[in-house]
């Protein structure tokens, strides 16, 4: 275990922000992890995955610990499916195309996603359609106290939107080791609702689509709207999508006719924030190195050599505008760190 000084984040923050860290460990097996939370010259300690979902507005002033634990296993199968389980420090992507190069079925939706397998838990990650808590068996967190490894089940994660027992009541006091999905090996599931995907299978002429199909529409679909972060820094969506009353939004429809929505309950209608950003003026506005990306407003972008603490003014303006335009609270889906 190698303890560096003063390194930037830049290469470990899909934002390219340059904020920096006092001290900084790459962990690469459970017993450097234990070893790491247990150093005592350093007692305040932030836990670093694939940096994929954060905003750094300064520098860490303490021990950053870089989860890099790798390995993919098939733990069991039966004809029908499979549960594999990958460790928090894999690359989604690469983790996802491993189990279509196997017709593993249920993640080809979330292609493409950036971050690593550690984050998947956490933020209930989804798109098109489909969200992790649909084929999520369960994860191994290790107690940062107790150093123990714990399993969470489903259940016991409290899937949300976005949303986990990681992010509410259990913030902070667990480090995701692995996450274990169902798969299937036959007669996969295909979700295909989201508009997006139909018209995009249409126009590669696809009829009968495979999961690879899937995965290759929704990898198209991305690339044409969201920034790559090799390209351009961002965390994906900076915002969650609201959720308001439905009196409220008939009260807004009247003013704003196009307002698109998507049903949540009898009473509660979400809004989708780009089209809130859109509106509100911000999308493709450009604040000399950082701004709102031009084909999705849900998405700030680093041009380069941007400060984290700019990109959250902007954030908190946009959140402010929002809220004097249509009296929304929009609630940021990136960690703010
Ligand atoms: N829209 C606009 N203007 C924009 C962007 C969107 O008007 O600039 C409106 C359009 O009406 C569009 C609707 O918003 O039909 C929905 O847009 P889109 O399909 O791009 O999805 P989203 O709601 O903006 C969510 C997720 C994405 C996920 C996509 C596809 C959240 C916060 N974001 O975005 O997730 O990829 O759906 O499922 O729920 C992420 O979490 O980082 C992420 C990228």
């Amino acid at each position: 275990m190698h303890i560096q000084e003063n390194i930037s984040l830049q290469p470990y923050n899909t934002f390219g922000l340059d904020a920096h860290a006092r001290y900084f460990v790459k962990v690469e097996s459970l017993q450097d992890l234990k070893a790491a939370l247990s150093l005592e010259a350093y007692p305040e300690k932030f836990i670093l995955g694939g940096g994929s979902n954060m905003l750094l507005t300064k520098d860490l002033n303490c021990l950053v610990i870089h989860v890099a634990l790798k390995g993919i296993e098939i733990v069991s199968q039966n004809e029908n499916n499979v549960l594999v389980k990958a460790s928090a420090g894999e690359n989604w992507h690469q983790f996802v195309l491993w189990c279509l190069d196997r017709n593993f079925g249920g993640i080809e939706n979330l292609s493409l996603i950036p971050g690593s397998v550690g984050a998947v838990p956490i933020q209930n990650i989804g798109a098109y359609g489909v969200e992790i808590k649909d084929v999520f068996e369960s994860c191994e967190a290790l107690n940062i106290h107790t150093k123990e490894i714990e399993v969470f089940t489903k259940d016991a994660c409290q899937f949300g939107y976005r949303e986990s027992v990681f992010k509410q009541g259990k913030k902070n006091q667990y480090v995701i080791l692995s996450t274990t999905l169902r798969l299937t090996k036959t007669q996969h599931q295909l979700h295909m609702d989201y508009g997006a995907i139909t018209s995009q299978l249409e126009s590669m002429g696809i009829t009968n689509p495979s999961i690879k199909d899937i995965s290759n529409a929704v990898i198209s679909i991305r690339e044409s709207k969201l920034p790559n972060p090799k390209d351009i820094g961002n965390s994906g969506s900076f915002f969650k999508n609201p959720v308001i009353s439905k009196i409220h939004f008939e009260k807004l429809k009247v003013n704003f006719p196009d307002i698109p929505s998507y049903v949540v309950s009898a009473n509660e209608i979400k809004v989708p924030a780009g089209w809130l950003i859109e509106k509100s003026g911000f999308k493709g506005k450009t604040f000399t190195n950082y701004g709102v990306h031009k084909k999705q407003a849900l998405v700030l972008v680093n041009y380069g050599g941007a400060k984290g603490s700019d990109i959250l003014a902007l954030a908190v303006l946009i959140q402010k505008t929002i809220q004097l335009i249509f009296g929304i609270t929009v609630e940021t889906e990136v960690n703010i760190i």
